[in-house]
């Protein structure tokens, strides 16, 4: 396989794509210039010791990771003293057992930005394809994520939750798996009795249909401080919730609302985030069979205990506490509809993996419904993963007390509104900056959340994430817009003909060289967030992008460039950054802008 017409063919490594990764045929390259040095090691042996090198080497192999035995000074040696240069690798060192490679750049750079346009704009589907793989081709995950509770807060947990998990439903598309992503509602449980009792006295029609989310929070918390005072309350709110369970009509009408209302207004949110669910499931679906199943069988195993009429599993031996599963009164738990509910999903889907993007406050939860699962004997219990984050302090609003989701996307784009608004000739061109302000409020709440790994806890600062200075949100899609003007800005130079036909041999500057190996490293950038189920990585990758575009700005300029040829080339560089960029931002979910 070749990446290039003119160049050496290169021998298939299992797990590599050199038409969707350029930097797998380097790789490769190298890879076979070391095994025909060192016989006794495979091309594909070597291509898995064949890293990204430090300070300014493109790649490094360790030797001493293959256990070669003898002198790794004299394997290095023999590799070096066999070297032969080719249109791939041009030159090697050594630096005692490690052997750093540097790629050829006129076939670096050409070979990058002829990827990234041909997987852009040039494939048979709508394109957008740069950075993806096939690696999940014909298995299937579900994704379950932001599962927001009805009638209660949708508190940062949640927001991380649907942040982390619509970028994991990229990544995995992306990665070519089949995706199902649901969103699992906290639509059922004794509050709703609650809330029955307390809609009586406190609930309006009106207010449920104008924002039925925020009413039944009202209602909710009224309800709630009155069961606190007057146990009648309470018991009564429970023989409500029994007759639910009991699928009496007539408990059950207005609870059916609630839960359509809250889920269309729900959505209307998500779509603003640019999140969205291939279905709304929610606990108050599933079905009683396999919960009352997984008891009997836990009941045979010796595993459950009777506790004043409530039915109790012991976990003990595995250090998982003691659990209940089902009430005195026979109503279900959370934990027995998860249990109940990863049945029926396994029935359903038949999915290679399940994953729960759930906050880390709930580990034990998970780990006890994953270990019932396991006990069980259901074959495909270990193809469950919790996918866990730590907490975010200081959520609210600047006059302090959020607990919606649509007051934190309100406050987001108030703010980005008042920045914008104080450069007023730049405020002046914008043509619609009630939504430009949303999408970089929105921004900077997404990049806060995945600038660091997973499980750390942060605090939440609307000036930090709001700020265009500094690796935040609105600083990616300034740098987006920034590359999108130069467009605009050179009509003179477009259309750009086929990439075969650009010239490059100009490109040498070593930003140019930085910016295109940058963006080669994308597909790894994309395998990795598949293994790590971290962010993170997508989100740094997208900074070092963007700063190494900034730093060229100054040196490699587009307009002002009289030689024709020179300028043809830089201005495909910089088209071809926008599309890596903005590829890498909507993996985050974040819809670039092209203007702002
Ligand atoms: N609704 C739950 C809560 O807000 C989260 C649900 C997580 N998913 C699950 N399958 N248990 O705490």
């Amino acid at each position: 396989m070749s990446t290039h017409p003119t160049l050496p063919n290169l021998p298939h490594v299992p797990g590599t794509d050199p038409s969707r990764c350029v930097l797998d045929g380097f790789r490769i390259a190298i890879a076979q210039k070391i095994s025909n040095a060192l016989p006794q090691l495979t091309t594909e042996q070597v291509y898995q010791g064949v890293d990204f090198g430090k300070k300014g080497v493109d790649f490094t192999v360790a030797l001493p990771r293959f256990r070669l035995g003898g002198k790794v000074d004299e394997l290095a040696k023999t590799v070096i003293d066999k070297f032969e240069p080719d249109d791939y690798v041009e030159s090697v060192i050594s630096d005692k057992a490690f052997l750093h490679f540097q790629c050829r750049t006129p076939t670096l750079v050409k070979s990058i930005l002829t990827q990234v346009t041909e997987l852009t704009h040039n494939t048979p589907t709508k394109g957008g394809e740069y950075g993806t793989n096939s690696g999940g081709k014909g298995k299937k995950v579900v994704i379950e994520y932001s599962s927001p509770n009805i009638a209660k807060q949708f508190h940062v947990g949640h927001l991380r939750s649907t942040i982390i998990g619509a970028f994991l439903t990229n990544v995995y598309k992306a990665c070519g798996w089949d995706v199902v992503s649901m969103n699992y509602l906290g639509d059922w449980g004794t509050q709703f009795g609650l809330i029955a009792v307390g809609f009586e006295k406190y609930g309006s029609q009106e207010a449920l249909e104008a924002d039925a989310i925020k009413h039944l929070y009202e209602v909710y918390v009224k309800v709630n401080a009155d069961a606190e005072k007057d146990s009648a309350v309470r018991e009564e709110a429970q023989r409500w919730f029994k007759r639910m369970e009991d699928g009496d009509e007539s408990a059950l009408k207005n609870w059916r609302v609630w839960r359509e209302l809250s889920v269309k207004k729900y959505e209307e949110e998500y779509d603003r985030l640019n999140v969205h669910f291939d279905y709304y499931t929610g606990e108050s679906l599933v079905g009683k069979e396999w919960q009352d199943k997984a008891l009997e069988r836990l009941e045979e195993m010796g595993l459950i205990s009777d506790e004043d009429g409530a039915k109790k599993v012991d976990l003990e031996k595995w250090k998982m506490g003691k659990a209940v599963l089902r009430k005195k009164d026979g109503t279900s738990i959370y934990l027995t509809r998860d249990i109940g509910g990863a049945i029926e999903r396994y029935e359903k889907y038949q999915f290679d993996k399940m994953i729960y993007v759930v906050a880390s406050q709930q580990d034990l939860h998970l780990s006890q419904f994953f270990k019932i699962l396991k006990l069980m004997e259901f074959p495909w219990a270990d193809r469950l993963e919790h996918v866990n984050f730590g907490m975010v302090q200081g959520m609210s609003t600047r006059k302090g007390t959020a607990v919606f989701l649509d007051q934190i996307i309100k406050e987001a784009s108030s703010i980005m509104h008042e920045q914008m608004r104080k450069n007023e000739a730049k405020y002046a061109a914008v043509e619609d900056p009630e939504y430009v302000s949303m999408e970089i409020g929105i921004t900077g709440i997404k990049i806060q959340d995945m600038a660091a790994k997973r499980i750390n806890n942060y605090s939440f600062s609307w000036d930090r994430m709001t700020s265009f200075e500094g690796d935040t949100g609105p600083y990616l899609q300034y740098a987006h817009v920034r590359l999108s003007s130069i467009e605009r800005k050179n009509p003179n130079l477009l259309p750009l003909p086929a990439p075969a036909d650009i010239d490059t041999s100009s490109l040498t500057e070593p930003h140019a060289r930085e910016i295109a190996f940058l963006m080669g490293t994308y597909p790894d950038v994309v395998r990795v967030a598949l293994k790590t189920h971290e962010p993170s990585g997508v989100v740094t990758f997208a900074f070092r992008l963007s700063h190494a575009i900034s730093s060229a700005w100054e040196t490699i300029v587009v307009k002002g460039e009289p030689d024709e040829v020179k300028a043809r080339a830089r201005i495909w560089m910089y088209i071809c950054a926008r599309d890596v960029l903005g590829a890498a931002l909507r993996l985050l979910t974040i819809r670039p802008l092209e203007r702002m």
